[in-house]
């Protein structure tokens, strides 16, 4: 039987040029290399410059995935940029990536879902492209955490940093089966009674201020590994595949303790789980799409393998999506 399905044609990344080392963080608050790497596996992160916001790094991302994929921004109908660090509380930072592409007849909105976004953005996208109403879409996560964090904290300055990573996706004719090209099954979930383990603590509506990230690591920690393997096995079901067809888990990137705990639930090697977090450290909405560029540059992932992404963040909120690349 004949379906849409969301084809990845390509995808692009970007990382501001500062790198923020450990050690560099450990001449700042009382922490030390080792206790970083050995709890979260970081050993650096970047930080945008002073002037450089979300949607400058989403749209040298876009430019990036639009060039793989060998598509005009003329073509794009659908930009869905998942951020929970914008520009401005408005309008959608969406709205300046699309004039900076030239993409002028794209829908353009943000996608709000903390970590979790850019799974989010890509189901929301999948719907649109499934249902006909747009045919070429752009999905991005940007972030610039450094601007949200409080650098006093040690117990969260240390694990974030900033970055960017798109995809375009086409509505393309499969054959209906799990060898089809493209998305496959997305599976997304939020449980707002655990707010507090994950918050920023101000807003436009609350404080009138940005606030900074609150975070009951632990907690945070206990949730992320049982949700996430709990939310890969859903979409597999709804795929009809097993964790051997898996070639790859684009995990977002949090900690290593978390990424590797959810492959052995998962029962998925290590050696098949694309990892970036000691280089970006945690980019929230961006992890997934800048671990899945580096993993396609490097030629790790090839055309016809089945991708695992998955990410849990604040809400909390947290999903997957299978795609056959
Ligand atoms: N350097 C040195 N010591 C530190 C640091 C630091 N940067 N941060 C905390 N500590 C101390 C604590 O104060 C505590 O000291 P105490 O025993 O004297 O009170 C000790 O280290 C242990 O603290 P814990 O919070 O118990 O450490 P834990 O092993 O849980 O590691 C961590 C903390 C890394 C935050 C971990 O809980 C974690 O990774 N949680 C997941 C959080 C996460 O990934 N959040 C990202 C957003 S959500 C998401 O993306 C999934």
């Amino acid at each position: 039987m004949s379906v849409t399905r969301s084809v990845c044609l390509g995808c692009g990344s970007y990382l501001p040029d500062r790198v923020l080392t450990n050690l560099e963080l450990s001449s700042m608050v009382e922490t030390s290399d080792e206790w970083i790497v050995e709890r979260t596996g970081i050993r650096e992160r970047r930080i945008a410059a002073e002037g450089e916001t979300t949607s400058d790094l989403a749209t040298r991302a876009a430019e990036r995935a639009l060039a793989h994929a060998g598509v005009g921004a003329e073509e794009v109908d659908l930009i869905i940029l998942a951020t929970a660090t914008p520009d401005y509380t408005f309008p959608a930072s969406a709205t300046k990536v699309q004039a900076n592409l030239g993409a002028h007849q794209a829908v353009a909105f943000d996608q709000h879902a903390v970590c979790a976004g850019f799974v989010f953005a890509l189901a929301t996208a999948d719907t649109f492209l499934r249902g006909g109403n747009a045919r070429t879409a752009l999905v991005i996560g940007a972030e610039t955490f450094s601007r949200i964090l409080d650098w006093e904290d040690r117990g969260t300055c240390v694990l974030f940093g900033d970055g960017a990573g798109a995809v375009v996706l086409r509505a393309e004719q499969g054959e209906g089966t799990a060898q089809d090209r493209g998305i496959l099954a997305t599976d997304l979930n939020t449980d707002g009674r655990l707010i507090d383990l994950l918050y920023v603590d101000g807003g436009p509506s609350s404080t009138q201020t940005t606030g900074y990230l609150r975070m009951r690591g632990q907690e945070v920690f206990k949730k992320a590994v049982t949700s996430l393997a709990e939310t890969a096995r859903t979409s597999m079901k709804k795929a009809g595949v097993s964790s051997d067809d898996i070639a790859w888990i684009v995990p977002h990137q949090a900690n290593i303790r978390i990424i590797e705990g959810t492959a052995r639930k998962l029962g998925v090697a290590p050696e098949r789980v694309v990892t970036t977090v000691a280089r970006h450290g945690n980019t929230s909405a961006a992890s997934v799409p800048l671990a899945l560029s580096e993993a396609v540059a490097a030629g790790s992932i090839k055309r016809g393998d089945l991708l695992l992404m998955e990410a849990i963040g604040g809400g909390m909120s947290w999903g997957s999506a299978l795609l056959r690349w």
